[in-house]
């Protein structure tokens, strides 16, 4: 296994992908997972009913803000995270037409909270190699690829659509 990766953060647990990310993580690791999601409209508890019971000493979950930085500092120190993992977001484009506040809010100033909450902690911790921050994204981001071309990196020029 990649180092770290052995207590991860994963944002957005509750959604559509964070939720299948935590099924296939604790099904196929195993290593402590704390959830933290707002449980917005997007987010369903019950997305993690069955993994609540089945693996209640390795995850946790906390109905919380991404923008919330003293939770997220808690939440980081209290269980030695290595790596986060963030899928929490306002996903839903056609809901950013009608109220674009809470994609800014979420999306720019949570995940830059986050980001922040993180490099400080790091820094603290003395930079170690291992740790990593994960933000999945969208495809738009870097553009658009045919099946048969290379996976894009993060390297890769920003190209959104
Ligand atoms: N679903 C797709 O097909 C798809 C495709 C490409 C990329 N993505 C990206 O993956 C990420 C996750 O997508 P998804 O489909 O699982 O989204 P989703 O809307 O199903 O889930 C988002 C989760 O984030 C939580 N959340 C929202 N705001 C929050 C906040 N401020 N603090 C904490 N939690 C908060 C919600 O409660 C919800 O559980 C997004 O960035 C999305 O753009 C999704």
């Amino acid at each position: 296994m990649t180092p770290g990766l052995q207590r991860l953060l994963i944002t957005g647990g509750a959604g559509f992908i964070g939720s299948n990310f935590v099924r296939h993580w604790l099904q196929t690791h195993g290593t402590p997972v704390v959830v933290l999601d707002a449980l917005t409209y997007a987010g369903n508890r019950a997305n993690l009913g069955d993994l609540e019971a089945q693996f209640s000493d390795q995850l946790t979950f906390v109905k919380g803000d991404i923008g919330d930085r003293p939770l997220v500092e808690s939440l980081l120190q209290q269980n030695n995270i290595d790596t986060v993992v963030h899928f929490a977001a306002e996903s839903h484009v056609d809901r950013s037409i009608l109220g674009p506040g809470a994609f800014v809010q979420t999306n720019v100033v949570g995940t830059f909270t986050l980001l922040e909450a993180f490099r400080q902690y790091w820094r603290d911790l003395g930079q170690p190699d291992q740790m990593r921050f994960h933000h999945v994204s969208t495809d738009e981001v870097y553009g658009s690829l045919s099946p048969a071309d290379p996976a894009f990196y993060r390297t890769h020029p920003l190209r959104p659509q």
